[in-house]
């Protein structure tokens, strides 16, 4: 395999037979009509070749026609399942499901020279890849990237852009965290000032909140018509878009829009700094729950996905504590203090989301206070959230912040780095990530669905920025999630990055070079 270098690493790869090169009278034969143009999308724009889409019963090629073809597979264990051969006339690609086959362009446009990654044409490269057999499949089904927008508000070329990053590492799930105390970036009709006054902020905080502030004012939010073009551009591409909206905490934009929406009633700014903020959704007024379910509401009829990402994290309880209506809702529920109200708050919002055929989904402090009964959790201050509530039987995403979190420096050399959380998470770290924790009983270790990398963007004002901070990272976990290695070498890890990384380049994305003593 020396020659070859793919990212995630195939299961199994063979070199076998003769090289295959395109031609440009190549046909892409497909019983899917609409799969085989997605291919021809994406090999016309460097090669120049208008391959045209065949029905695969045509009968019309002869054995020897230069021809990509498109087969159905038998059903196998992943329904992501491909497999590739490629030899002479002929590259193969066979799938039992769409999302196989979408992994199999991937494949092909990484096999292919770099060159293929540009969007116009090269003249004079010849469009070979070396005879082989090849069958891949994932380890864990949850693959996903979290990019947060309410701290920083990312245009929708870039939402685009970061999608197709996603589906060229075989990532199967996008978090997109569209509400937050700096920002709420998607549009509600029925509730327009979420977006009209809690889409922006005055300014922005300089630095790890110091005592100075910017004098930009900062914002912006995603129409109804562009969620539902980000979810249709996703879903081509294989991916799911789950989104999240942030309750109780989290809030303060949408309580800068709806003051009554909160325990105090008024007083409430989008926030311009960082960090916790004590306001947060009144528990005890009932109007906070109709105008929850009116926002998800809304939210179903945008995102088809199954998971519907509701935060849970960082509430604190002194508002509550002091609120005469979150006391009274105590009382009346026989609570016993205010973290069995947050828990019978995610109670309830996850019985509505599961009479609407929908899971919820939360950060690891929805275990306190008692889990609700049906809820996902997505275990982020570390595994031990995620070990608990798989050895509860519940389904768990790994995110521990330890491995995870993109936000962190790259670097123990962090003056050579821009601004990023105090906390450190090189690339090795990253790589040596175990999925599956030691603690979790043998028989519980299905609840572990997967992984993913979040991206917080507090000190992210661009989106250069942003692939900055993720890559190589994101790399390194779309291969630990893909085959979730037993052996991790980081060396061979770090060789394999450098024949690799020039397809970032080609891409034109940003990214933090390798450290090695030339870059040093
Ligand atoms: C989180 O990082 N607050 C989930
Ligand atoms: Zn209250």
């Amino acid at each position: 395999m020396t020659d070859i270098t793919l990212f995630p690493q195939p299961a199994r790869l063979e070199h076998r037979g003769r090289i295959f090169s395109l031609a440009p009278d190549a046909l892409i034969i497909a019983q899917d009509r609409a799969l085989g143009e997605l291919l021809a999308s994406y090999l016309r724009p460097a090669t120049g070749f208008a391959l045209p889409v065949q029905a695969a019963d045509s009968g019309e090629s002869s054995a020897d026609t230069n021809a990509i073809i498109l087969e159905s597979a038998a059903e196998s264990d992943s329904p992501e399942a491909y497999s590739l051969m490629a030899g002479g006339t002929t590259l193969r690609l066979r799938a039992a499901h769409r999302r196989g086959f979408l992994h199999g362009f991937q494949t092909i446009r990484q096999l292919l020279p770099r060159q293929i990654l540009s969007r116009e044409v090269v003249p004079g490269v010849d469009w070979r890849i070396p005879g082989l057999e090849l069958d891949d499949e994932p380890a864990f089904g949850w693959r996903g990237l979290h990019l947060d927008v309410g701290r920083h508000f990312f245009p929708m070329d870039f939402i685009k852009k970061f999608i197709d990053l996603l589906a060229f590492y075989k990532f199967n799930t996008f978090h997109w965290h569209l509400t937050e105390d700096q920002g709420w970036r998607i549009e509600i009709k029925k509730h327009p000032r979420l977006t009209e006054i809690g889409g922006f902020r005055a300014e922005t905080v300089i630095g790890l909140n110091s005592p100075e502030y910017d004098g930009q004012p900062h914002g912006g939010f995603y129409t109804q018509d562009e969620i539902r073009e980000a979810v249709a551009y996703a879903g081509a591409r294989g991916i799911t878009i789950v989104p999240e909206i942030e309750l109780p905490g989290h809030a303060v934009a949408a309580l800068t829009a709806y003051p009554q929406l909160g325990c105090r009633g008024e007083g409430y700014e989008v926030r311009k700094n960082w960090g916790i903020a004590e306001d947060i959704f009144c528990a005890g007024k009932d109007e906070v729950f109709d105008f929850l379910e009116d926002v998800l509401g809304e939210v179903l009829d945008l995102f088809p996905s199954e998971y519907i990402h509701i935060g849970g994290d960082e509430a604190p309880k002194a508002r509550w504590e002091a609120c005469p209506a979150c006391q009274a809702r105590i009382q009346a529920e026989g609570l016993a203090d205010e973290h069995e109200l947050q828990s019978w708050f995610i109670r309830r919002i996850e019985g509505w989301l599961n009479a609407r055929g929908r899971k919820l989904l939360g950060w690891d402090e929805i275990l306190e206070g008692g889990l609700a009964p049906n809820a996902t959790v997505m275990s982020w201050r570390g595994s031990d959230g995620g070990i608990a509530a798989a050895n509860a039987g519940h389904d768990v995403v790994m995110t521990p912040n330890t491995y995870c979190y993109l936000d962190y420096y790259q670097s123990v050399d962090t003056d050579s780095e821009p601004l990023a959380i105090p906390a450190i998470l090189p690339l090795q770290q990253v790589w040596d990530y175990v999925v599956i924790p030691a603690q979790i009983a043998k028989e519980k270790r299905h609840h572990i669905l997967g992984g993913q990398g979040n991206i917080w963007t507090e000190f992210m004002p661009s989106s250069d920025h942003v692939e900055y901070m993720m890559f190589p990272r994101a790399i390194a976990i779309a291969d630990v999630l893909w085959r979730h290695p037993q052996e991790r070498d980081y060396a061979a890890l770090v060789e394999r990055l450098r024949r690799h990384l020039p397809c970032l380049d080609a891409l034109g994305v940003n990214y933090r070079l390798l450290d090695e003593p030339d870059n040093a």
